[in-house]
């Protein structure tokens, strides 16, 4: 990330979902109110007039961008239904691991409930979104305590223990579009803090990146993509075997439920050729065992 500046790739999956919420009611997958006040700059021009909008929908939905907006959307419904389903279920908190514009917990979760809301993200990118989201909604509320962390240099679990965090407190971890930019060992040191969890029925959700993408043109296309990443301070930089991520997780003190391609094969939209192309990343969703 560039130092000083929040998170490129958190506004980016932000402006997706703008634009979503954005269409006609009926055919939104979803909608995200907040995701276009909090933007700004360039993509806070084009989210905020209609006819950008629907430029900004043409041009993706005829590009290879189209995979990655509807794998954003798609992964957007699954976590809203975890959410949803863990919350009747008496989940008592929620961890947002790089939370970056993330609006669950004043969308899904809202101020009176039981459930408690940790945002944990990285400073540069939390102190943005708060300035924002005051702006956007006043004061903020009391059910939700932000916890600044870089995972590259300080251990999650002490500033979330710090910050009123329960480990035993049955939790939905949720850790979205995040894994991707760390290195292994901070990747291994969130899941530890993840599997350290002895709540009942925790659970957790996250995106991870696909170690191989088919075929010589998903190569060329995802190595643009790549370069692209890296001009703007986030490369990727972890990636998991598909056919490894049981036994990953299982190494891990986790429990696979389930890992589904994105975009989900019903809802690739855009000019055939592109719904066609297979997907480069996943979402899976694991037991704390
Ligand atoms: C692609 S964004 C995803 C944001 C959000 N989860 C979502 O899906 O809308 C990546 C997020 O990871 C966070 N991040 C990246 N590297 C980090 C680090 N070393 N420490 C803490 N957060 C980090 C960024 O600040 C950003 O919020």
């Amino acid at each position: 990330m560039k130092e000083g500046k929040a998170s490129w790739t958190a506004q980016g999956v932000t402006f997706y979902r703008a634009l979503e919420s954005a269409r006609p009611e009926g055919e939104a997958a979803f909608s995200d109110p907040l995701a276009a006040e909090l933007l700004d700059s360039w993509f806070a021009w084009v989210a905020r007039r209609r006819h950008r909008r629907r430029i900004a929908g043409l041009v993706i939905g005829n590009s290879a961008l189209s995979i990655s907006y509807r794998s954003v959307v798609d992964r957007t419904v699954l976590i809203d239904d975890c959410v949803s389903l863990t919350r009747a279920a008496g989940i008592e908190q929620l961890v947002l691991l790089g939370a970056g514009f993330d609006t669950r917990a004043y969308r899904l979760i809202g101020p009176d409930g039981p459930v408690k809301v940790f945002e944990v993200d990285h400073p540069d990118t939390q102190r943005i979104k708060l300035a924002r989201l005051k702006k956007a909604i006043g004061p903020l509320p009391d059910n939700v305590v932000y916890v600044p962390v870089d995972f590259e240099q300080e251990k999650t679990e002490t500033r979330l223990l710090e910050s009123g965090y329960d480990g035993g407190a049955a939790t939905l971890f949720i850790w979205e579009g995040v894994m991707s930019y760390l290195t292994p060992e901070a990747v291994d040191e969130t899941l530890a803090l993840i599997a350290g969890n002895y709540g009942s029925g925790s659970t957790v959700v996250f995106t991870y990146l696909l170690l191989e993408a088919s075929g010589d043109r998903e190569a060329r296309t995802r190595r643009r993509h790549e370069t692209f990443l890296r001009m703007r301070g986030e490369p990727h930089i972890f990636w998991i075997d598909a056919d490894q991520i049981e036994e990953f997780l299982s190494r891990r003190g986790l429990e696979l439920v389930e890992s589904r391609n994105l975009p989900l094969p019903a809802r690739a939209t855009g000019r055939r050729r592109f719904q066609e192309r297979p997907a480069h990343g996943a979402i899976a969703f694991a037991r704390v065992r």
